[in-house]
């Protein structure tokens, strides 16, 4: 049975410990970390199972040669702070904050260890196809992702340019740049634009869109390939347990892990 070890214990970092521990993923978990140690014991004292070690230390689990397969599910900086030690120490890390491995400094790991790196596909869909498309050549990846104004206020590219969106009444674009200026604009919820063009190998152009009319977190995608063009469009549902998270994010890590550890 895979040993595993999960940095981050929030929303995602719950779902995928709750996943393991009612067997869903097949997977023995050796380590809950997160900065906040009570998160991490709070999450490890709602497990019967399992019976992780909670720590805040990274290198508890980068030299412990039991553990095969790391979940990420903490912050950009995390990715930053931890990938090197954990893919150098022969581990396999499944990344849920993707925006950090299209910062400068993550470029050579991603180069180095892509195969030992793992990106669930999210809150989108399509990846195969766009897999498939690099074999002829990606020709562009545009990602528009449309969220209510209200999902949009603590995000730091709005606070920073003092964007007033709570009395719009049309939709507004808010943003439109690189997937690279994205991810740091809207490092939270922007992770799909990373995920994107790692996938087509084509630095995808996002527009995000302030919309009062929709609910949803709703990303389209558009990528064109000699082979074809792709258009797909994702309304996502939070998940039931956990309103922070989306439902097939939330899912698409679970299966990432069944597909990796399930026998
Ligand atoms: N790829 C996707 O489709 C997708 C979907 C949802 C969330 N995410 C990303 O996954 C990450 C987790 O999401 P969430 O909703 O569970 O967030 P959350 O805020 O609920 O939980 C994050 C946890 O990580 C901890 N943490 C943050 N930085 C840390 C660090 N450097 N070291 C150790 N612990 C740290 C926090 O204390 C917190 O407990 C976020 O970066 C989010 O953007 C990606």
């Amino acid at each position: 049975m895979k040993k595993l070890a999960i940095i981050g214990c929030g929303a995602i970092g719950a779902v995928v410990a709750t996943a393991v521990d009612n067997g869903v993923v097949e997977a023995e978990l050796l380590y809950l970390m997160d900065l906040d140690l009570r998160k991490a014991e709070k999450l490890a004292s709602l497990l019967s199972t399992q019976k992780p070690t909670v720590t805040s230390n990274v290198a508890e689990i980068a030299c412990d040669p039991r553990v095969e397969l790391v979940v990420e599910a903490a912050s950009q900086e995390a990715v930053l702070q931890y990938a090197k030690q954990i893919l150098e120490s022969g581990k396999e890390l499944v990344v849920m904050s993707v925006g950090a491995l299209l910062h400068p400094e993550a470029r050579g790991l991603v180069e180095r260890y892509w195969k030992r790196i793992h990106v669930p596909s999210g809150a989108i869909a399509g990846i195969d196809a766009i897999k498939a498309m690099t074999l002829t050549g990606v020709e562009s990846v545009e990602l528009v992702t449309r969220k209510h104004p209200r999902k949009l206020v603590d995000e730091p590219y709005v606070k920073n340019k003092g964007l007033r969106l709570d009395h719009l009444l049309e939709p507004v674009v808010v943003f439109e740049g690189t997937a690279e200026e994205a991810v740091s604009a809207f490092p939270r919820t922007l992770n799909v634009a990373a995920a994107l063009t790692l996938y087509s190998r084509t630095l995808a152009r996002v527009k995000v869109v302030a919309d009062p009319s929709s609910e949803l977190n709703v990303h389209e995608i558009r990528v064109k390939s000699k082979a074809g063009t792709l258009f797909v469009r994702v309304e996502n549902v939070p998940h039931p347990d956990n309103s922070k998270t989306s439902y097939l994010a939330a899912l698409s890590v679970v299966k990432l892990l069944q597909e990796l550890c399930n026998g």
